[in-house]
């Protein structure tokens, strides 16, 4: 393992000298999950569209599966101008110290993708980049994976099922708080080792998008995974600042242009992943999949959402507040909508555009 990370890293060296003396701008892209995840993916789509609008004057080279830097390093090695683009998971940035990026790490706090996209697009996300211009990073855009599911070698149905267990985490103080509120005893480690932990019993469960679980061939070695939905995973992509700020203004134009169509798919496709996924990990029959009902759902939050109190004075109660209320109008407006008479649904739209001639 090592050796193909020098290997590779030697490699990444020999390619991007070559194209610096063809006077080309490289951006080294690295990330620590899957080409076939919705980050992986989103990430090639952002390569084939940067090149194409910047007439090869731009080259993209993506390093997926922590092939040159883990969670902790790759932070660094942006922050260092070793690597100059990333798309870390928003658990990463508290080490970092952006802390508030934790908000998107409350149990149960987004009740869907909507709340998630209004928040992040918004002027919570927002004020979350303007935090990272002291640390020497820009913040260009949010990228979804989905809802975290539980898994371990034993079945979680009630809340106090995770008590003793040694569950794997993101470096996040909220995830920390998670685990413990449900009796679980948190450990914080790089996702490139979650495997090989999970396999040797160092740890007995963990938490991701099934995406990611899947990709990592977890199904192997948990026995369990319960659909909980109890959290988000997603990522925030940053570029070293200086790198961005000396881009030629044309170049910065395109690559703004190339990181929207491939947010825009990024979007698009990480739902669809996850259900993909999900039904391949059923179908390799190794792992039980068990859906927490509507009343094991709610002993889950009730143990849960007091963390959201807690962690006020850490994110900023003007954020959690943000994200409730942007909750409840998404709510509002989904039931305003549903109660609507048929002939006013947007599918009745065909029948009520000529009258507007
Ligand atoms: C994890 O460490 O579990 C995830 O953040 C990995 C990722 O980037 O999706």
């Amino acid at each position: 393992m090592k050796l193909r990370a020098i290997a590779m890293f030697v490699l990444a060296i020999g390619i991007s000298s070559a194209a610096q003396a063809a006077g080309e701008i490289i951006i080294k892209f690295s990330h620590v999950v899957a080409p076939d995840t919705p980050k992986g993916q989103a990430a090639e789509r952002f390569k084939q569209v940067a090149e194409k609008l910047t007439k090869g004057k731009v080259k993209v080279e993506v390093y997926p599966n922590s092939q040159l830097y883990k969670d902790r390093e790759e932070i660094e090695a942006l922050q260092s101008g070793a690597v100059q683009m990333l798309a870390p998971s928003l658990s990463k940035f508290g080490p970092m110290g952006a802390p508030e990026f934790q908000l998107f790490d409350l149990p149960y706090l987004f009740p869907n993708q909507e709340t998630l996209h209004r928040v992040m697009d918004g002027d919570v996300g927002k004020k979350l980049f303007a935090k990272l211009d002291t640390k020497g990073v820009t913040g260009l855009t949010f990228w979804d994976n989905g809802f975290k599911q539980m898994s371990s070698n034993k079945p979680m149905h009630a809340a106090a099922d995770l008590k003793g267990l040694k569950m794997r985490i993101q470096s996040s103080k909220v995830l920390n708080a998670q685990m413990k509120a449900l009796g679980a005893n948190p450990q914080v480690m790089a996702f490139s080792e979650v495997y090989t932990a999970l396999q040797q019993g160092v740890v007995d469960g963990t938490e991701n998008p099934v995406s990611n679980f899947y990709t990592q061939k977890m199904h192997e070695v948990q026995k369990h995974m319960t659909i909980s939905n109890h959290g988000y995973l997603g990522y925030a992509v940053i570029v070293n600042k200086n790198f961005w700020d000396g881009l030629p203004a044309d170049v910065r134009t395109s690559l703004t242009q190339a990181m929207k169509e491939a947010t825009a798919f990024e979007r698009d496709v990480a739902q669809k992943d996850n259900d993909d996924a999900l039904a391949q990990v059923i179908a390799a029959k190794s792992t039980t999949v068990y859906t927490l009902t509507a009343a094991e759902r709610a002993d889950w939050q009730k143990v849960l959402l007091p963390i959201q109190k807690d962690f006020e004075s850490v994110i900023g109660a003007d954020l959690i507040l943000s994200a409730n209320a942007t909750a409840a109008q998404v709510a509002k407006e989904q039931a305003d909508a549903a109660s609507k008479p048929a002939a006013s649904k947007p599918a009745a739209s065909k029948t009520a555009a000529p009258a507007k001639k």
